[in-house]
């Protein structure tokens, strides 16, 4: 058998023979040369580079190789992932036949060879175009050997010609894992690996827990998820031969940068490049649902997919404020407050926290067969090791262990169960069992100690809270003052920058402070895209819809300016109207005509407040966006596109007539012009088209397909993303698309609008909305031409073609009947595209 650190392959003549004069800041590190900081390599295309680098606001420093031409620098490769350096002062030197990073002290860091090594060859390391860092022995030089390559040795980042496999001959896997943190590339807990038993790829938690598999891949895709299908942009491969199995892939287009990442997220996810951009732009992501990685929230956490969020359960606090503050839930939650010792020593109603969540299915879980429920409480209360149990009002009673993970928040339409928790830890029953019989003993020495470190903990506590409530007060009182003088330098910066005047007035901040109660959670009406919604009510009694946009929200003063501006100048009954502006340096404030409905999709995803919306509210609904739209392609002096159309931007007043908002990413394109190019993709997840997502291709178009997607969700009362048939995934259009097939167009109309629907009007609807995410946009209507199909028969309207994002699952299936055909989501034409990072 071969020496296992050295599998040795020939590497072709030709790259070495081209640079033999090349030293440090070209593309390779010959014997005795090394690399300190400041200094880097460069493959030779300039595609990447490899040096030494500070990950996020990291004071550690580590060897890595990243792309050159990127700005933000993103990282594919690091060499010492878990050991940082602390000081300046290394090398990353060729010695002795290795590749080795040396401390300021010439201790070794990391090597690239580990084992038996030959310290008189003479080795070369080359970076080459690809981001394959190889470590090669050239002492015979008509025939270098490859003696290792990054390649072999990923971290979290899968690049186009690399591989992720299995060696059979070493039993050796390579497994990408995810960083600690965005600021820590260490190995965290979610890793991909590959499973050659069925040919597939599996994400697992720790290294053990599987969570996710891709499915075996049958030579066209992986199993049930067709974003990782053959196409016309990636060319995927599995090889199984004697020696190894793996997976890999290639980019027929090879001026495409993208690459695959173990995301610290926990999910995978396939990013590219948009050229002329700076962001990654995400093609897909698997697990889909964030909540569906496995202990995403920690333990006692609850993951919220609609909100993107983990909460503790009730009773619960987050382990680490910080890390939970800043959006790391792994720590997940711990007991609120102590339990009083009779409550984990008796079975009372406060022994026990209640809550609605899904709880997983478990192969820890204790079934049991009960009578009652208080048999299933008992059961759970008097076995130490239980921390909850749920009980199904037939007899089903689980007794659950341990810590609990992968709590989700219910979604609409899921059955509801009530968990109870146990209010003590485990621990903490065991502890007082034990010291019950002491107590009896020492009780009144006990009751007498109590009593005294109760009053002094009393004092205590009082005392604290006057100084704490000193302390607020204190702070915002600052706040305010702050406040105050930043808003005198933004004004200045607003009006020096304006060429224009703004047609509505200026408010004061004290104004503003004052309608909203300072901001209270009380008043908050919701979240918006930027920030969120506030309800003022202003002298007279006036209410304002008060919208901030915080300066994390990644809007600009030029967005700012421009919602403001383009606002102003728009009338029409299905655009909201802006009633005042105000600016500072940390925040930027919108006045709005408050809406006492809110929005759209708060109506038509809610199991209940849907059925408020019958078919003619809904069909008016429709109506009114489409004229609002139009106005604003057609109809105002200028032409607009909104170019975030979706539910929660339509708000509704008190009579229910729709109103467009949220136009901090509107773009006025000049006269005829019905096009536009941007180098920035923004949007939202599920409504953008094709050809915005892909090019940065933005045209009225684009606002007729998220129209679109709008109708076909105020239809069917479901959102087009994170909406998938069980067997089959696909999304609301791929969904649509199959219904309108097979002619059961009827069958995507949601089951409370029956009622009161109009059929044909509904069809008609359907019809219109296909048109509107038809793939081609030349092939969707204009939204003046949709105005005139919505008010005629519906007889005549023309037939829809495939929509964007659905393709045939098989070819071969062009000779079948129509019942047989199977339509799936995928990325032949890009399946979703978001801005990553923020
Ligand atoms: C590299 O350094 C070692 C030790 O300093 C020396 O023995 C060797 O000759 C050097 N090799 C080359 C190619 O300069
Ligand atoms: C390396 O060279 C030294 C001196 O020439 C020799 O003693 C040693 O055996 C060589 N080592 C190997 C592994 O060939
Ligand atoms: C991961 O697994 C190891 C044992 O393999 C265990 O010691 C460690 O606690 C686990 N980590 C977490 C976060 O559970
Ligand atoms: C796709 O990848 C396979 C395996 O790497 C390769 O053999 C094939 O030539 C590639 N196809 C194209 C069109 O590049
Ligand atoms: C497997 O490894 C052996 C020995 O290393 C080699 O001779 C053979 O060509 C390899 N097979 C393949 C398919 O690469
Ligand atoms: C590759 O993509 C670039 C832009 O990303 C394009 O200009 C070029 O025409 C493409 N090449 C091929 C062969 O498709
Ligand atoms: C989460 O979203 C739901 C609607 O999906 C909303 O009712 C709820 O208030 C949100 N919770 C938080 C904490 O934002
Ligand atoms: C208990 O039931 C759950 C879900 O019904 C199941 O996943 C689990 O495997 C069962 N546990 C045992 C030990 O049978
Ligand atoms: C309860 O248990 C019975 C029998 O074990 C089973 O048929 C039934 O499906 C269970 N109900 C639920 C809701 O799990």
């Amino acid at each position: 058998m071969k020496n296992s650190n050295s599998i040795l392959i020939v590497v072709h003549f030709l790259c070495f023979s081209l640079i033999t004069n090349l030293s440090v800041g070209g593309d390779t590190i010959f014997v005795n040369e090394s690399v300190s900081l400041g200094q880097t390599i460069i493959s030779s295309g300039g595609n990447f580079e490899l040096g030494f680098f500070r990950p996020g606001d990291s004071r550690y420093y580590y060897i890595g190789i990243w792309y050159k031409k990127l700005y933000p620098q993103t990282v594919v490769w690091v060499a010492n992932r878990d050991k940082p350096l602390g000081g300046a002062d290394a090398n990353l030197i060729i010695s002795q036949g290795n590749l080795v990073l040396l401390d300021s002290l010439q201790n070794s860091i990391w090597s690239a060879l580990a084992g038996n090594i030959n310290p008189n060859i003479s080795v070369t390391a080359l970076l080459r175009d690809d981001g394959n860092l190889i470590l090669s022995d050239v002492s015979k030089a008509s025939m270098p050997l490859l003696l290792w390559q990054s390649f072999d040795y990923p971290t979290h980042t899968f690049l186009p010609g690399a591989k992720l496999g299995y060696d059979k001959r070493t039993q050796q896997k390579q497994v990408l894992i995810s960083w600690k943190s965005l600021s820590d590339p260490a190995p965290g807990l979610y890793s991909l690996e590959i499973d050659p038993k069925h040919a597939q790829y599996v994400i697992k938690w720790n290294r053990t827990t599987e969570y996710w598999a891709s499915g075996s891949w049958d030579g066209q895709q992986f199993g049930s998820v067709p974003e990782m299908r053959l196409n016309y942009i990636y060319n995927y491969s599995y090889i199984d031969n004697e020696n190894e199995s793996y997976f890999t892939y290639s980019l027929y287009n090879s001026t495409i940068t993208s690459r695959l990442i173990m995301d610290v997220s926990g999910q995978i996810k396939q990013l590219t490049w948009l050229d002329g951009s700076s962001v990654w732009n995400l093609i897909w992501t698997q697990p889909r649902k964030s909540c569906e990685v496995y202990a995403k929230c920690g333990a006692f956490g609850v993951c919220d997919e609609a909100n993107a969020t983990c909460n503790c359960l009730s009773g619960f606090k987050p382990r680490l404020d910080r890390q939970w503050n800043s959006n790391d839930y792994s720590s997940g939650c711990v007991r609120d407050q102590k339990v009083q010792c009779n409550a984990i020593t008796e079975d009372t109603d406060s022994s026990w926290i209640t809550s609605i969540v899904k709880v997983p299915a478990s192969e820890d879980t204790n079934n049991i067969t009960v009578g009652k429920a208080s048999q299933c409480r008992s059961a759970c209360f008097y076995t130490c090791s239980c921390t909850a149990y749920t009980y199904d009002g037939s007899g089903n009673c689980s007794i659950l262990t341990g810590d609990l993970y992968n709590l989700q928040q219910l979604s609409k339409n899921e059955i509801e169960r009530t968990i109870f928790v146990k209010r003590g830890s485990p621990e903490d029953q065991t502890k007082a069992r034990k010291s019950m019989k002491l107590k009896a003993i020492f009780s009144s020495i006990t009751a007498l100690m109590f009593l005294l470190i109760g009053s002094f903990s009393y004092i205590y506590y009082r005392r604290r809270m006057a100084k704490k409530s000193d302390r607020s007060k204190g702070t915002q009182g600052a706040h305010i003052s702050h406040w105050h003088k930043a808003e005198g330098e933004a004004k200045v910066l607003m009006n020096e920058n304006s060429d224009e005047a703004i047609d509505v007035p200026y408010f004061h901040l004290e104004t503003i402070l004052e309608a909203t109660d300072n901001f209270s959670n009380a008043n908050k009406l919701g979240q918006g895209g930027f920030g969120p919604v506030y309800k003022g009510i202003f002298p007279g009694e006036k209410e304002i819809a008060v919208k901030t946009l915080s300066s994390q929200s990644g809007q600009g003063i030029d967005e700012f300016k421009n919602e403001v501006t383009l606002i102003a100048k728009l009338q029409h009954r299905n655009l909201v109207r802006l009633l005042g502006y105000c600016i500072n340096a940390t925040e930027q404030i919108l006045l709005y005509e408050y809406m006492p409905n809110k929005s759209l999709d708060t109506f038509i995803f809610d199991g209940t407040l849907c059925q408020l919306l019958d078919w003619k509210k809904r069909y008016d609904i429709i109506l009114g966006i489409a004229r609002g739209i139009s106005y604003l392609h057609h109809d105002s002096r200028l032409r607009i596109i909104h170019r975030d159309l979706k539910t929660s931007n339509i708000l509704l007043d008190e009579e229910m007539n729709p109103k467009i908002s949220d136009f901090g990413l509107a773009r006025i394109v000049e006269g005829k012009v019905t096009e536009a190019n941007t180098k920035k993709v923004v949007g939202t997840y599920g409504y953008m088209s094709p050809e915005y997502a892909l090019d940065g291709l933005f045209s009225i178009k684009s606002d007729v397909f998220s129209f679109g997607v709008v109708v076909l969700e105020m239809i069917s009362g479901r959102r087009n993303t994170g909406f998938y048939q069980s067997e089959e995934a696909l999304n609301l259009l791929g969904y649509a698309w199959k219904l309108w097939t097979e002619k059961a167009e009827t069958q995507l109309i949601e089951k409370s609008l029956l009622e009161s629907c109009n059929r044909s009007e509904a069809i008609k609807c359907i019809n219109i909305a296909l048109l509107c995410v038809q793939e081609d946009p030349n092939h969707r209507p204009n939204m003046s031409d949709v105005i005139v199909m919505l008010g005629g028969e519906g007889t005549n309207l023309p037939t829809p073609n495939r929509p964007a994002f659905v393709i045939r699952a098989h070819a071969s299936s062009t000779s079948s009947s129509s019942s047989d055909k199977k339509y799936i989501v995928s990325n032949n034409q890009v399946t979703i595209t978001v801005e990553e990072g923020r």
